[in-house]
């Protein structure tokens, strides 16, 4: 691991950094338990296994004061109404913060705590959003033509859980209703942890 200072660019034309790590891509198939509506997931599936979002990370070792970063690229799509977006996750250690940068498009980062409260903050090119301590998260494209590009970066010893989100999935989703966008109570949450 390299341990000394350095630079990297951000690739515009390509949505990328310059130096990275891992690229991550994550097919419709991986998000099977994550969208409402599964007619539409299955027909859209059997269409072909299209790339929701991509992740970019430049990794850095799992301590307190080291700040692993990347860039999150969330495709426009929808199964059914709803936007495409990531699977989303708290932080393991739940004491632990997050920068969202938006680079380009329109979208949202939706976040709920363990409290039930959650905020949509919009995501806009050149805003950015601070997830607290405590707060899952999950970014969503809303618009219908371009990418959703997010600089993220976050402490080191943070680790992800996924598994309370697919568990519980998120109390809000976003969703195609006139030509906009709407934040909908999700048909998909859990109000107590069953499964
Ligand atoms: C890291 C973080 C982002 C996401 C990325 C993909 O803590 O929040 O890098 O990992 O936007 O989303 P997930 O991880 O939910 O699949
Ligand atoms: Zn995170």
């Amino acid at each position: 691991m390299n341990m000394q200072p350095f630079g990297a660019e951000i690739l515009d034309s390509e949505n990328r950094l310059s130096h990275f790590n891992t690229h991550v891509r994550r097919p419709l198939s991986s998000l099977r338990d994550h969208f409402a509506d599964q007619t539409a997931f299955s027909r859209m599936l059997q269409a072909g296994d299209p790339i929701v979002y991509e992740v970019y990370e430049v990794h850095r070792p799992a301590t307190a004061g080291e700040l692993p970063h990347g860039l999150s690229i969330v495709h426009p799509g929808r199964v059914g109404d709803e936007y495409f977006m990531t699977k989303g996750h708290f932080h393991t250690v739940r004491g632990t913060a997050e920068i969202y940068y938006c680079l380009k498009g329109h979208g949202l980062l939706l976040m709920q705590n363990e409290a039930g409260e959650w905020v949509a903050e919009e995501l806009r090119p050149r805003r950015l959003v601070y997830v607290a301590p405590g707060w899952a998260h999950r970014s969503i494209n809303v618009s219908e033509t371009e990418d959703l590009v997010t600089l993220f970066v976050y402490p080191g010893h943070a680790g992800h859980d996924y598994s309370s989100i697919e568990r519980r999935g998120f109390l809000k989703s976003i969703q195609r209703d006139d030509g906009t966008f709407r934040v909908v109570d999700s048909p998909k949450w859990c109000a107590v942890a069953e499964k």
